[in-house]
């Protein structure tokens, strides 16, 4: 029995101790009684039966599915080749921002990307080593590459495996040992985790020190891919405001990249709007949306100054945009091999390895934030929200289909954001409609 389930056992709460062990079925039956859900609610956390096993082995006490949209971003040319995008996300505007982004770039050539090795980082924390400890350490290359040589093997077998290692002192005194390890097409978590582990007490051995703890870092500093891309910037100029030259949106897309360089506060959301991209893509592969997240803010401050990820320039005549940063996207193991929604996503990519992926995500991240500066600095940002949020309020308001449609663009165009507003349109519009 895990740690975890030590824990949960012994824990009270709104259900039973026992509800964990429950079936997924008898599970659901217990949450349906506690709690009053409509049956719109239950619908909505209820997916197809034939998946409750699988869900009941991806996660602790699984009672369902939260159906996030899955839509597709179409248009990407990156290294010459046409890629549709699965992103999975909440939020209305990001998918039409990244095919915006993307149909504005591919007409020139459209993205070219790279990549690293899928180099990842186990770390054992030592305590109580002493300097000569350390140095025990330093000449220890050889033993750790056979110590690790059985973990490892399968990942040895198809190309990866332990490449390095290095040690660093900390201010509080501990020595960290960093292990570099090729992880292929997987996330490698579970190897990296097994492989620092297990090497633990040879490392103890040697340094004559204790182990604190022995986990896979998820900086991912050395698993990086990058996007880049040049246009006119006269591509720039349909659709601008009245006055605004194709040039001069291009001067204040690269205004605002200089700003995300200057101004953390302005850099967390310019980053955001990339990982909008970025993590709606880990979502709809079922890799750890977490990890790349942390490993991109992370990755922005590396210089001690949190930075926007991507930079702009211009010259006048075209606007280039560039973005590097850790992609630890796996294109096999752990939940992306197990969920055929995620091996649904692989498929319409085109099956790329985990490079492949995330040279995709990082022209994704690029796209989706030279679409959402291009907004900011021209248009604003609301005026295109706006016709998502009058489509909202329409759907609450009751409306469907054509009839959502009408009282969406009614609304859009008197300027009202609000449900009793929507609620009153329809009725007007209902009333119109039995009139005529
Ligand atoms: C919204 O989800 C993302 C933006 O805020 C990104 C940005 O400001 O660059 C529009």
């Amino acid at each position: 029995m895990s740690y975890f389930h030590l824990m949960s056992e012994s824990s009270t709460g709104r259900f039973p101790a026992g509800f964990r062990r429950l079936d997924i079925g008898a599970r659901r039956e217990a949450l349906r009684k506690t709690f009053a859900f409509s049956s719109d609610e239950w619908d909505s956390i209820s997916c197809a039966p034939e998946l409750f096993p699988l869900l009941d082995v991806m996660v602790e006490s699984a009672v369902g599915c939260v159906p996030v949209p899955l839509g597709i971003a179409d248009g990407f040319l990156i290294d010459g080749q046409e890629v549709s995008i699965p992103m999975a996300v909440e939020e209305p505007s990001v998918i039409t921002a990244a095919s915006f982004g993307a149909r504005l770039v591919r007409g020139d050539g459209g993205f070219r990307s790279w990549a690293s090795d899928p180099l990842m980082t186990a770390q054992v924390f030592l305590e109580g080593v002493t300097a000569e400890g350390e140095k025990a350490l330093a000449g220890c290359d050889g033993q750790l590459r056979q110590e690790l040589s059985g973990p490892l093997a399968s990942l040895s077998r198809r190309g990866g495996g332990y490449r390095s290692f290095q040690l660093a002192r900390l201010p509080s005194g501990t020595l960290r040992v960093d292990m570099v390890i090729d992880v292929r097409d997987a996330l490698g978590a579970n190897r990296l985790n097994t492989a620092a582990e297990s090497v633990s007490p040879l490392l103890e051995r040697i340094s004559g020190g204790r182990r604190l703890m022995a986990i896979l870092t998820n900086a991912a500093a050395q698993r990086l891919a990058g996007a880049r891309f040049s246009i006119p910037v006269d591509r720039l100029a349909r659709g601008l405001p009245v006055g605004m030259s194709g040039p001069e949106a291009a001067r204040r897309i690269a205004a605002a990249s200089v700003i995300a360089q200057e101004d953390p506060s302005r850099a967390v959301t310019h980053n955001k709007g990339i990982m909008n991209g970025i993590a709606s893509l880990a979502l709809a592969t079922m890799n750890d949306t977490r990890a790349a997240e942390a490993a991109a803010h992370l990755w922005a401050a590396r210089d001690g100054r949190y930075r926007g990820l991507s930079t702009y320039s211009t010259d006048g005549r075209t606007l280039s945009g560039e973005i590097e940063l850790p992609v630890a996207l796996a294109s096999v193991g752990g939940s992306v091999e197990l969920h055929p929604a995620s091996r649904a996503a692989l498929r319409v990519l085109g099956n790329p390895d985990a490079r492949g992926l995330s040279r995709i995500a990082a022209a994704l991240g690029l796209a989706q934030n030279l679409a959402a500066v291009l907004a900011l600095v021209t248009h604003g940002i609301q005026k295109g929200h706006m016709k998502y949020h009058a489509a909202r309020l329409a759907y609450q308001a009751g409306a469907r289909g054509e009839e959502a449609r009408r009282l969406a663009a009614e609304l859009a165009a008197s300027g009202a954001a609000d449900l009793p507003s929507a609620q009153a349109l329809l009725l007007d519009l209902r009333a119109q409609k039995d009139r005529s």
